[in-house]
């Protein structure tokens, strides 16, 4: 088979390491540190990105020292070199190279994960209200001797390059900004002046490894706002650095692009990548980073010369394995990353891992590697009812674990719930994900799939099946507590029935997340829409998901109305009481968004059909892909044990 990705794989040498194509597996924090050791969780998280194919594998970040964490400290201490070293080898085994990401956090660092006072360019009190103070040049030598110190532990520990944060708004990326950087010394000021610490640090480093690691930066490209630091400064920048480093990753400040959700554009900061590589001042291999979604994509942007290689997180959270795929042309089996957040939403404290697509990713250790499904012990004649995303992982997972597998499906085509997305183009990694997921089944010999076909109790006991797993999804809730409710449609009738989208003025009953999306989605068709909220808009939905979801809010000119109790509608539009007084929102349609419920009605009808019985997905609670997703995919690991 021909190379579909003749520059993806291209291999490349660095500092005499051999990359065996163009692919950075970027870091992530995992939050799994017990009282400053890692735990075997990251061994197996690691590991999957450099068996999935990966060239360079990074451990998520690093504190240097106590003082500079804005997540658990990590410490590092020679009680901590095995599971290091073990997460070294574990990377090595597979052939890639073992990165780890040093970072200081600076002025953001989190007063609960350290113990020292917090240290930055200025003293001063931070938006988050806490106290930092400006570092003196005793301090500056203590930062870059720590961040030395960890690149040779590291380097003890068998790691082959260390990724030193110079972005994101972290120390090294808070004195070269010329909005943070408010400094009258040597280190603030001109550009010359800011970069001193920041090049000091990547001195102090290379002195320390010789030419035993390769060094590389992660760089913001630009700071996104006015006035910030600019491509022409980080070019400027790399330019000096690559006396020391031997390689850089292009990345963004401002949150909102850091961790793109799936309303900021893909490759998001490859203007950036392109404008440094025009200035032909940077010499050494730049990595592009941020929202490239796919092999092609990362394809494309190589053979344009923008990048010499890419950095995918979420894309190799999602599949781990997509290098690997691409490699075998196994393209239609890459599981794409939808940009929900919901790997990294919430606050840092509680973080709690998990992939709406991907069961298995941060958790291997416990679950083992998804590529790696053994087959079943009894072989058996299951039957899986409903082609959401729970039903197809279901009978995909079944399917290869050499099950006789069919999946019943009662619409004309595969999909499910997801498919509103089709043609909802504020949301195109949906529309990835339900191309995905209408291809996917087929691809399995011992996988039939029938469409057009509702289960009932008759057809469930004619198929006689050892093993079914309900998969129906859930409900929508009606809105009966709303005098006049049947005037009004429920919110995927948006999507599925758009004939019933009348007029230009349109109102959505409730602001959760559901409502507010498909406001967006009429606002971008041209509509004019009001959504109406008791309590306030998106509850429950994470920072940062939410900060795209209120952009497109924003771009679109949608009106949120809080604390609005929606009492009636009419003909003219809804009923609502704002300060015990009543407000008449005119409106040409109207929807509701209150709610799905779980939908366990055939379940109950059938449970006696076979041996063994599962429902999951929305069908068993409602709840969002990724439990559906999870559900499916655990639930097929369990058939034919007995
Ligand atoms: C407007 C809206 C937006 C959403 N956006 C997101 C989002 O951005 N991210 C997220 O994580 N979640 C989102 N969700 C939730 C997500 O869609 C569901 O959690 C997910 O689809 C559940 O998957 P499932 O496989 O359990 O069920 P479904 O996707 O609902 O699939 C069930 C399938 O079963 C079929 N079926 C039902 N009865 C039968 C039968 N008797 N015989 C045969 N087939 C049958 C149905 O036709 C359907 O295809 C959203 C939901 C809504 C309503
Ligand atoms: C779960 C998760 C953890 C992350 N942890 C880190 C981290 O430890 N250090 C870091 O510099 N960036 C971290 N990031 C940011 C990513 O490395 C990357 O910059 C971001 O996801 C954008 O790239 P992508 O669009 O390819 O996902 C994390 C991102 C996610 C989703
Ligand atoms: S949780 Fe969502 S954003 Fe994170 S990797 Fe999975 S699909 Fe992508």
């Amino acid at each position: 088979m021909s190379n579909l990705y003749p520059h993806l794989f291209e291999p490349l040498t660095v500092r005499g390491r051999t990359l065996r194509n163009r692919i950075m597996s970027a870091p992530n924090m995992l939050f799994q540190v017990y009282k400053g050791r890692p735990t075997d969780y990251y061994v197996g998280y690691l590991e999957h990105k450099a068996k999935g194919g990966a060239a360079i594998v990074n451990l998520g970040e690093v504190p240097v020292m106590d003082g500079g964490s804005h997540t658990p400290i990590i410490d590092l201490l020679p009680e901590n070199w095995n599971i290091f070293g073990e997460m070294a080898a574990a990377i090595k085994q597979h052939g890639a190279l073992a990165s780890i990401e040093l970072t200081h956090a600076g002025r953001r660092g989190r007063p609960w994960y350290n113990t020292k006072q917090l240290k930055g360019p200025n003293t001063e009190i931070t938006e988050a209200g806490v106290y930092v103070e400006s570092m003196t040049e005793a301090d500056m030598e203590e930062v870059a001797t720590a961040y030395a110190d960890a690149a040779e532990f590291a380097l003890k520990a068998g790691f082959d390059m260390s990724l030193i944060h110079t972005g994101h708004s972290w120390m090294l990326f808070q004195f070269l900004s010329p909005i943070v950087n408010k400094r009258t010394d040597k280190y603030g000021g001109s550009l010359e002046n800011r970069m001193r610490f920041p090049l000091m640090v990547l001195k102090r480093v290379r002195e320390r490894v010789g030419n035993k690691m390769i060094l590389a930066i992660r760089q913001s490209g630009s700071e996104r706002v006015e006035g910030g630091f600019t491509p022409a400064d980080a070019a400027e920048f790399i330019s000096k650095a690559q006396e020391y480093i031997d390689l850089v990753e292009i990345t963004t400040d401002g949150w909102v692009y850091c961790m793109p959700s799936t309303y900021v554009p893909w490759a998001t900061n490859r203007a950036f990548a392109h404008e440094i590589k025009q200035t032909g001042k940077v010499k050494i291999p730049l990595f592009l980073l941020g929202s490239i979604v796919s092999p092609e994509l990362a394809e494309e942007i190589l053979e344009s010369g923008d990048a010499d290689g890419i950095s995918f997180s979420r894309a190799l959270i999602a599949d781990p394995a997509m290098p690997n795929k691409a490699r075998a042309g196994r393209i239609d089996e890459i599981t794409p990353c939808l940009r929900c957040m919901r790997c990294t939403d919430g606050d840092n404290a509680t973080r709690f891992f998990r992939c709406s697509v991907n069961p298995c990713t941060a958790h291997e250790t416990r679950v083992g590697f998804m590529e790696d499904i053994t087959p079943a012990k009894y072989k058996k004649k299951v039957l899986v009812i409903g082609g959401g995303p729970g039903g197809i992982k279901a009978a995909v997972t079944a399917a290869e674990r050499g099950h006789d597998v069919t999946l019943w499906e009662k619409k004309d085509v595969l999909g499910g719930t997801v498919r509103y997305a089709v043609n909802d183009d504020l949301k195109p990694d949906m529309q990835r994900y339900v191309k995905y997921l209408e291809k996917l089944p087929y691809r399995y010999d011992n996988l039939t799939v029938k469409l057009n076909t509702e289960a009932t109790p008759e057809l469930v006991e004619e198929f006689g099946a050892d093993h079914i797993i309900v998969a129906t999804g859930g409900k929508p809730i009606a809105a009966t507590f709303i005098k006049g409710y049947e005037k009004a449609g429920e919110i995927l009738d948006v999507y599925f029935k758009p004939e019933t989208v009348k007029g230009d003025n349109i109102t959505i009953i409730g602001g959760g997340l559901s409502g507010v999306e498909a406001g967006a989605y009429l606002a971008s068709l041209g509509k004019k829409v009001t959504v109406l909220e008791k309590f306030t808009c998106l509850p429950g939905v994470g920072t940062t998901y939410g900060w795209g979801v209120m952009m497109a809010v924003q771009k679109y000119g949608v009106t949120l109305i809080e604390h609005a109790d929606v009492q009636e509608v009419t003909d003219e539009g809804v009923i609502y009481e704002m300060n015990g007084e009543k407000v008449l929102q005119k409106a040409d349609s109207v929807f509701y968004a209150v709610g799905v419920r779980s939908n366990n009605e055939l379940f109950c009808q059938i449970a006696d059909k076979a041996p063994f019985v599962d429902i999951i997905g929305d069908a068993a609670q409602s709840a969002r892909i990724g439990e559906a997703v999870a559900g499916g995919y655990f639930a097929a690991l369990d058939i034919g044990s007995f």
